[in-house]
């Protein structure tokens, strides 16, 4: 396949001087980046990916950020974006509502677990998180509950964003580490993971209980009339794909409707098919108070996040004191629109589950027994495979192992991320069984030959 027109090629070294000249590269480390370079993609089409010096690459990672649910170059999305484009691009934001945005409200709400009905739209992630730390928040004055309320739970190795509010209930990629002190009120409790935890407890259904005693204990320390919300990813990202046991989630609902303690629930990566479910909170079994979206709400294709909340929580608020300019941008509604109708039309949740089931299994097959490989894990289309250095201790590698097999698996065409001692992958949900195919045979080959290389069995 050959994506990119030579001749309408751009020019890579000019591009990539301009880059270096004039971008600020998040989260990259520079020793890295001027070594390797940033990558410079031109176009794709379905999972394939090309880059400005005609490289094609299967992206099993979802644009990196694991957004991208329906792949590169989907006509009938852009046609949603470019009509509403010319209809009415903008329209305001507060009570200044637009159609496509009314609809997808209306949709979201007709898909989300329980009771849930009422949704903000934002411009992405932490957006998504502020509103719903602020919902509950104002929740807890204006409904008259615990008005004093104004103290935050979350977990080690969270990540909720980049925004204050959002950072301060974070604790993954060292991304607040230069930015204390957070917002006050905060404090975190430990998170159940899988395969390994800090405390050795081999059981990993022992250790997410005892995470719920935790929380338990931290709001009544904390005094339960101050605290206003916990917020938690229902699968965590830090160190690749940790999938709870239901019976955490159950234990938290309890727990945190015991303590009227508002239950947020953050769905950015999960939502909208990632985990082979619209939201995940259904496979726990789990109605949160306030849920959090983005990400694959538009596939994408245009940058939104949105909360959702049930209408009692919501009405409670006479006004809400929050506001966004892009809240609610009507080109964004549009894609999202289109890209519901799609996942919907082609029965891509369900069938992300079934393939998820698929790829697990092969995965397992490929590297399960591997020397190096400790814990091959995941749901719908979010897979890790958990290093070790050491299978008896369960030891993660402490230098640059897990990195290095991801950057084999890009010399050899596909892309994946390194997320702390896993490997990850996040395919779009387009993805052909040959492709995944294709995934697990890269993957087995670049374990394999970073182990040989590193003298590791
Ligand atoms: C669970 C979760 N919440 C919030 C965010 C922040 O989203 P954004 O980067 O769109 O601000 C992320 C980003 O990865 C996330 O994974």
């Amino acid at each position: 396949m050959n994506l990119v027109d030579p001749i309408a090629r751009p020019n890579a070294p000019a591009l990539m001087s301009e880059a270096f000249a004039h971008c600020i590269f998040p989260l990259t480390n520079m020793a890295e980046l001027a070594q390797d370079g940033p990558t410079i993609f031109a176009e794709g089409s379905g999972a394939t990916l090309s880059d400005v010096n005609g490289n094609l690459y299967l992206d099993m990672m979802g644009s990196i950020s694991r957004a991208n649910s329906l792949g590169y170059g989907n006509e009938e999305i852009a046609r949603a974006m470019y009509e509403q484009a010319r209809r009415a691009h903008y329209v305001g934001t507060g009570s200044a509502l637009s159609e496509p945005m009314i609809k997808l409200a209306a949709k979201v709400a007709s898909l989300a677990p329980g009771q849930l009905a009422k949704m903000m739209f934002v411009s992405g992630g932490s957006e998504a998180v502020e509103t719903a730390l602020k919902i509950a928040k104002q929740y807890q004055q204006s409904s008259g509950r615990k008005p004093r309320a104004y103290k935050t739970i979350s977990r080690w190795n969270a990540y909720h964003g980049a925004t204050m509010g959002a950072l301060s209930v974070t604790d993954w990629l060292g991304v607040r580490e230069v930015f204390d002190p957070r917002v006050p009120g905060h404090s975190f409790v430990a998170n159940p993971s899988r395969y390994r935890n800090p405390y050795g407890i081999e059981d990993d259904e022992a250790y997410a209980d005892l995470c719920a005693k935790h929380l338990e204990r931290q709001i009544q320390f904390e005094g339960p009339d101050l605290v206003a919300a916990f917020i938690g990813e229902p699968i965590m990202q830090a160190n690749g794909v940790q999938i709870p046991p239901k019976s955490y989630w159950q234990k938290v609902r309890e727990i945190c409707t015991k303590y009227g303690v508002m239950m947020i629930v953050d769905e950015v990566i999960c939502g909208f098919g990632r985990a082979g479910y619209w939201f995940v909170s259904e496979y726990f079994g789990i109605e949160p108070d306030i849920m959090t979206m983005a990400k694959a709400i538009t596939a994408g294709y245009a940058p939104m996040g949105a909360v959702i909340t049930r209408s009692e929580i919501a009405d409670a608020i006479p006004l809400f004191r929050h506001v966004h300019t892009f809240s609610g941008h009507a080109v964004a509604c549009a894609a999202a629109n289109a890209v519901i109708a799609i996942k919907e039309r082609e029965g891509l949740i369900l069938r992300a589950r079934e393939n998820g089931e698929y790829f697990l299994a092969a995965l397992k097959d490929a590297v399960g027994n591997h020397p190096i490989v400790g814990d091959v894990r995941g749901l719908g289309h979010w897979h890790a495979v958990d290093f070790t250095a050491d299978k008896k201790t369960r030891a993660p590698f402490t230098d640059d192992t897990v990195r290095a097999v991801v950057r084999r698996m890009r010399e050899l065409g596909v892309l994946a991320g390194a997320m702390g001692t896993a490997m990850e992958m996040a395919p779009p949900l387009i993805v052909t069984r040959s492709e995944l195919d294709r995934a697990v045979a890269v993957t087995a080959q670049a374990v394999e030959e970073t182990a040989r290389s590193r003298g590791l069995g």
